[in-house]
């Protein structure tokens, strides 16, 4: 992606004035870095859809019902922070299985992100 924005930017700085091609390559350069940001939560979704949404569907939990993903419930059970999310899925508890050998630690946070950030809108 980078590579293609010089390109874009040295044409640019040929046909038209500099001070306009400058401005794009600022706002071209700024979109690059919020792509950036928004890859970890895109890799949160997929690992999540892969390992836990079986159990876990749409913030749910089809074992025990009461302990699903919803921002509240997460806030009772004290599972509001990325540490003690990451810990749960590191370690499981009772029907859940740990994942600690399967993901990395990066992983694992990113999954735990995912999940802060969904909750906020109960998974809507
Ligand atoms: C086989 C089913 C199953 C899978 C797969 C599973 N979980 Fe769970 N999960 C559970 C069960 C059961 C609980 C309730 C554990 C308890 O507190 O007794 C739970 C609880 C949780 C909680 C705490 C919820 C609360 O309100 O206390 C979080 C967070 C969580 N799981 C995240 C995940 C993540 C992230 C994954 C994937 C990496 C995952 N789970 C995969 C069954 C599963």
């Amino acid at each position: 992606m980078i590579p293609f924005f010089l390109i874009f930017f040295q044409k640019l700085m040929i046909t038209t004035k500099k001070n306009v091609s400058l401005i794009t390559f600022g706002f071209l350069f700024f979109l690059s870095i919020l792509k950036v940001e928004a890859k970890p939560l895109i890799r949160g979704e997929s690992l999540f859809e892969t390992n836990c949404s079986v159990c876990h569907l749409g913030g749910n939990n089809i074992i025990i019902p009461e302990k699903n993903l919803k921002k509240e419930t997460l806030k009772e059970n004290g599972m509001d922070t990325i540490s003690a999310i990451s810990y749960q899925i590191i370690n499981g508890k009772n029907g859940m299985p740990g994942f600690g050998g399967r993901l990395t630690e990066g992983e694992i946070e990113e999954i735990a992100s995912y999940i802060l950030e969904k909750s906020e809108t109960n998974f809507k």
